[in-house]
């Protein structure tokens, strides 16, 4: 009896994910997998990859394109969130695994699978997204990690896929350990495992250098309705096609990369470089929005939030009810957030220069030093009286 009988596989048409299938039927006992790659917009061809699963053993390779639920449903929501995590990472990775989860827990329903697989290692995040996200949408399924378990070195890796055909990636692979899709790039391992080592520019693609960027500033007009990003420079676009335009502009002025050393849940520190150029100037727009259209104690109390939302999406909580209950909130706090943010882009950063709604509640007679200025400046005085009461108090009672 192996482990389970019929498995569906997230595959990438990596080494690793290519030696899970072999193994789990050979090691394990499966009698049939059927692998599941998603295309999230990392840009690989995909024909190939589903080739290469039939190629490494699979008994059937799926190609599932679910670029447009992941900038919808994923990144928005994380968005109207201005979810960073340790005030940096935009869970460019992180957003993508509750997606693939799902897309391998419907599959497995579909066909008829016990079991679900990924070929995540033990000291990562990814295994914990993966795992619990499985756990919450079909707790009934089992999930198998291979790489987890059967403590290959790489060169060990290669050679066991060589006795099933598995080719061993022509060019000498590159040190880095590299995931990519629409939001962004998350690259570590190798030489970045020194965290005094600068980054080499090579392993940037989607941000220009510096000294490469433009020498004028190019200025975007992103519009939101109700938290979401609707609108480039008076152009309604699709979510994909909007992220898409903005990865562009932002990258080509050299916006969006990140070189932290961050805390992995697992207990590990990891030096992450990451290129989201953006996801970033989407977040900074959106949350300069909400500025002009919430309420200073929403804003507050939203922004408090924000560091908790992150950190469960970080930690593999997506599909859970306290983020759940967080859903609801910021969902209720969007309803106004309509309006134009207007940014320029020069040498690395994005500025906000401008923005404009519908729903402002900025009130320019009340805020203007001029002489139109209808603010009642004797009722400060009250006021003021009324708020400092406890601090004299204090002041007079320990004096
Ligand atoms: N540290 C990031 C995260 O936990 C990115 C992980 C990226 N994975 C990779 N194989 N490079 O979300």
């Amino acid at each position: 009896m192996g482990r389970a009988e019929k498995v569906v596989l997230a595959y990438s048409g990596g080494v690793d994910t290519s030696v899970c299938i072999p193994y789990l039927k050979h090691e394990w006992g499966v009698k049939e997998v059927i692998t599941l790659a998603a295309d999230l917009g990392q840009g690989d061809e995909l024909e190939p990859i589903r080739e290469k699963a039939l190629k490494s053993g699979a008994d059937q390779s799926l190609i599932v394109d679910a670029t447009a639920s992941f900038i919808q449903d994923y990144a928005f929501p994380a968005i109207q969130a201005n979810a960073l995590y340790e005030n940096r990472y935009p869970l460019s990775t992180a957003l993508a695994r509750p997606l693939i989860a799902k897309l391998l827990v419907e599959a497995a329903e579909q066909y008829g699978a016990d079991a679900v697989a990924h070929g995540c290692t033990g000291k990562g995040n990814d295994q914990v997204r993966f795992d619990v996200a499985i756990a919450a949408l079909n707790p009934k399924l089992k999930v198998l990690a291979p790489a987890r378990e059967w403590g290959m070195s790489r060169e060990q890796t290669i050679a066991y896929g060589e006795q099933y055909g598995i080719s061993a990636p022509v060019k000498k692979s590159s040190p880095y350990s590299i995931d990519r899709n629409l939001l962004g790039r998350s690259i570590e391992a190798g030489p970045l495992e020194d965290p005094w080592f600068e980054p080499p520019e090579e392993i940037y693609l989607l941000t220009k250098a510096i000294a490469d960027t433009p020498d004028t500033p190019t200025y975007i007009e992103i519009g939101f309705e109700q938290g979401m990003p609707t609108h480039i420079d008076g152009e309604r676009l699709s979510p994909v096609d909007l992220v898409t335009r903005v990865n562009q502009v932002a990258g080509e002025h050299g916006i969006g990369r990140i070189d932290m050393i961050e805390n992995r849940l697992v207990g590990i520190k990891s030096r992450e470089i990451y290129e989201t150029p953006g996801l970033i100037v989407l977040i900074q727009a959106h949350r300069d929005l909400e500025s002009l259209t919430l309420t200073a104690d929403v804003t507050h109390y939203k922004r408090n939030l924000e560091e908790t939302y992150g950190q469960l999406v970080y930690n593999g909580l997506w599909y859970s009810p306290l983020k759940a209950a967080l859903d609801a909130f910021i969902q209720q706090t969007q309803q106004r957030v309509t309006g134009t943010v207007r940014m320029k882009l020069f040498k690395g950063q994005a500025t906000i220069v401008g923005r404009q709604s519908p729903n402002s509640l900025y009130s320019p007679d009340l805020a203007t030093y001029g002489a139109e200025d209808v603010f009642d400046h004797k009722a400060a005085e009250g006021f003021i009286y009324v708020w400092g009461l406890p601090t004299r108090v204090w002041a007079e009672k320990t004096r």
